[in-house]
């Protein structure tokens, strides 16, 4: 499915922290109070302590994952194990992006060509923990990168601040990647961004931002991104 062009600075609400029982409703008035991208928790209580939603649920808010009149982006975040059965999926529910922990796949260079396969966009997802390394052998077949700034399954969790180390580390390498190819790899960041450590994040080198209970936690999710656009601009990186 065509997606518009997505901005330099992307804001991802993830919609783990939304109202379930209004989930369109939420979907859509998050995109058009301002934001880019809908962040899609996958949790099995098997690779992380919690269950949330599937493929049925992707189907059923894709129609109203629309801003400006286009289908907006849904970047589906698997925390599940095993990867590769539930992947056609959430490509056939209208996933844009499917993102992976490489901890989960025995095979991740099967499992990204996998997701690419399928017609989405592929990305990583890397814990705190979880070294660089992976990058090594699989940053060609990348559309993103997610870095982890807590420890996936739950939202509300409180911002770990040695990622932001690790966000520089990952944003030279992707420099480089771009100066050497021409492609462009978003670098996506995920857990604990508030208003008040959002700059600190882009300064860092994100460009992609996920904020669950920042915003659905809030009344007014418009006042929340747009403080968020302030602080991104103050970054210096816009
Ligand atoms: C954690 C999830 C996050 C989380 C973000 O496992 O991947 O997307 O919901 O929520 P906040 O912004 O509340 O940390
Ligand atoms: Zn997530």
């Amino acid at each position: 499915m065509d997606s518009q062009k997505s901005p330099q600075f992307v804001i991802a609400p993830s919609i783990l922290s939304a109202d379930f029982a209004y989930l369109g409703k939420e979907v859509q008035d998050v995109l058009a109070a301002g934001a880019d991208w809908i962040h899609f928790d996958v949790m099995d209580n098997h690779y992380v302590p919690n269950l949330t939603i599937g493929p049925l649920v992707c189907e059923a808010i894709r129609p109203h994952a629309i801003k400006n009149g286009k289908p907006a982006m849904i970047d589906v975040h698997l925390m599940v194990e095993p990867v590769d059965r539930i992947v056609p999926d959430f490509a056939k529910a209208g996933a844009n992006l499917i993102s992976f922990h490489p901890e989960a796949s025995p095979h991740v260079n099967r499992t990204i060509n996998l997701i690419r396969d399928q017609g989405c966009q592929a990305g990583l997802v890397l814990n705190p923990a979880t070294p660089l390394d992976y990058l090594d052998h699989t940053l060609e077949l990348l559309d993103l990168v997610l870095l982890m700034s807590v420890n996936p399954g739950f939202g509300g969790q409180s911002f770990i601040p040695s990622t932001l180390n690790k966000i520089a580390q990952v944003r030279a390498r992707l420099d480089r990647h771009q100066a050497e190819t021409g492609r462009h790899i978003r670098l996506e960041v995920d857990g604990g961004i508030k208003v008040d450590n959002i700059a600190d994040v882009a300064k860092a080198g994100a460009d992609t931002f996920v904020a669950g209970s920042a915003i659905f936690g809030k009344e007014n999710y418009a006042a929340v991104i747009e403080a968020m656009r302030t602080e991104l601009g103050k970054s210096g990186k816009a």
